[in-house]
């Protein structure tokens, strides 16, 4: 008899812990489990880690306003950059059966590798998935006389490389360049030689009449409402990809100073690790960090580049980024999508942080904004599509056409104004 109460109360003691379990596991799903990955006959721990967007919000729905731009910042944009920046509807082109005809002075050929082959060996219709496609593209010096606009790829410039006179009254000439101004020049050369010649920049910044920056944070209409996975290695959570070792922002510096404090895997010409090259082939090996350090190789307002869009954002890991003023991020990405070297007073801080996101689960935060907002890479690098000639096209479509003189350049574009001293200068 003793000894059946007490089998029954076994049974119901044990009954009830396996209940218990069972629901413990079910209600608290576990979210994190350790796949494996060998990487060079190496054992590298590696956790899952589901993201649901079904839970409730950590953070609030953003404004539509939310890259806090200024009534002047805002006025400053083209129609074009109300199209790209505020989200807008485009307007009706002003002549929608003209067909525009678009000269790439001298350079076309060079830039053909970026912005028609995206690094690959194919040639891609520069206007697909553009807005409008009545535009064509020439490399003719004689179309100067018929052309509804001319590029100037003002890195490679040389003085001697201008024509010697214009084309029809209502010709456009616009500049391009996709450096910072700290590397507007690729040869010795000056901005002032080119005062009172061009009506329209073409540069990564968002007041440029045909802007084409590197990549674009855009809302979503309809929040994500799904769930998305990031497998990440638990054994080392930072790395970096650099081919160019010297920088005067001096990133390296940095970087080797915050490698005293937590580990930093360094792939390319600059660090140990070996992966495929620049532009042309991807570096899948960088994929499996939490963390990039998405180090520009100048300080200057809104240049931004693939270090960030592709080399991060693209491949889901936190962006660490050094380089535009702690404004200039706020307007381009995503909110609490990144963290910021100007935030932590040394490397070492900067380091303690990563590793608090890491073992608390804080990173986790960092990828609520992929509710509300989309980010795209749209520069040619690594096979991502080139918007260049779609938004030439389309400016010539959509932008007033006032008359525009850029009679003082370096009232656009400084490096005095623009671009900043190094972190620790
Ligand atoms: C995501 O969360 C929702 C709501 O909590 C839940 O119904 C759904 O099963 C979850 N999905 C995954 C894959 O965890
Ligand atoms: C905004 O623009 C107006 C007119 O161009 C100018 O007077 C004013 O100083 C500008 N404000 C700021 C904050 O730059
Ligand atoms: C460019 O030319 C202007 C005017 O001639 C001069 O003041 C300036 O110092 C030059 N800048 C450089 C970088 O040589
Ligand atoms: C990151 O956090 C995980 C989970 O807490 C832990 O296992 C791992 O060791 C941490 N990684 C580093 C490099 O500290
Ligand atoms: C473009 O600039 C030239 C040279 O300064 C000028 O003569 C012309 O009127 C400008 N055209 C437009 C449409 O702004
Ligand atoms: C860029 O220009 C800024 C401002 O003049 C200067 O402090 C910085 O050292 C320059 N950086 C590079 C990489 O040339």
């Amino acid at each position: 008899m003793a000894v059946g109460i007490t089998n029954r109360r076994w049974f119901i003691l044990l009954a009830t812990a396996a209940t218990t379990m069972f629901l413990v596991m079910v209600i608290y799903k576990p979210k994190y489990y350790e796949p494996i990955i060998i990487e060079n006959n190496k054992i590298v721990p590696m956790y899952e880690n589901v993201i649901n967007f079904s839970e409730p919000r950590m953070s609030k729905k953003p404004l539509q306003n939310w890259r806090g731009l200024t009534k002047n910042q805002t006025h400053r944009l083209s129609v074009l950059g109300r199209i790209l920046f505020l989200q807008e509807d485009p307007p009706q082109p002003a002549k929608p059966d003209h067909k525009y005809q678009i000269l790439v002075w001298k350079y076309g050929k060079t830039i053909e590798n970026r912005h028609l082959k995206r690094f690959g060996k194919e040639e891609f219709d520069p206007f697909e998935d553009c807005s409008v496609r009545n535009c064509e593209i020439t490399y003719e010096d004689a179309a100067l006389t018929t052309a509804d606009l001319v590029i100037f790829h003002l890195h490679r410039m040389k003085k001697e490389d201008l024509p010697k006179k214009r084309g029809p009254k209502e010709q456009i000439w616009a500049f391009l360049t996709d450096e910072s101004p700290n590397h507007t020049f690729l040869n010795k050369n000056n901005l002032t030689n080119y005062n009172g010649l061009f009506n329209w920049s073409m540069t990564y910044r968002m007041d440029s009449d045909i802007p084409v920056p590197y990549g674009r944070t855009i809302l979503r209409q309809t929040p994500l409402d799904d769930t998305f996975t990031i497998n990440k290695r638990k054994d080392v959570l930072v790395a970096i990809l650099g081919s160019n070792c010297g920088g005067k922002n001096k990133r390296w510096d940095y970087v080797k100073e915050l490698q005293k404090h937590i580990a930093v895997d360094v792939y390319g010409g600059c660090g140990t690790l070996k992966c495929p090259g620049h532009f042309k082939t991807d570096c899948p090996a960088i994929d499996s960090y939490l963390f990039y350090l998405a180090f520009e190789n100048s300080n200057c307002d809104e240049y931004v580049t693939e270090k960030l869009w592709w080399n991060a954002f693209e491949k889901n890991s936190i962006p660490i980024v050094m380089g535009a003023t702690k404004e200039s991020y706020a307007k381009l990405l995503p909110p609490k999508s990144y963290l910021n070297i100007d935030d932590y007073a040394q490397p070492k801080d900067l380091a303690t942080h990563i590793h608090y996101l890491n073992m608390t689960g804080h990173y986790r935060e960092f990828f609520e904004w992929k509710r509300d907002f989309e980010v795209l890479n749209e520069h040619g690098y690594f096979q991502s599509k080139s918007y260049h000639y779609c938004r030439v096209c389309e400016a010539l479509n959509y932008n007033t056409k006032n008359t525009k003189i850029y009679q003082d350049l370096s009232g656009f574009w400084s490096v005095s104004r623009d671009c900043h001293p190094a972190w620790n200068a």
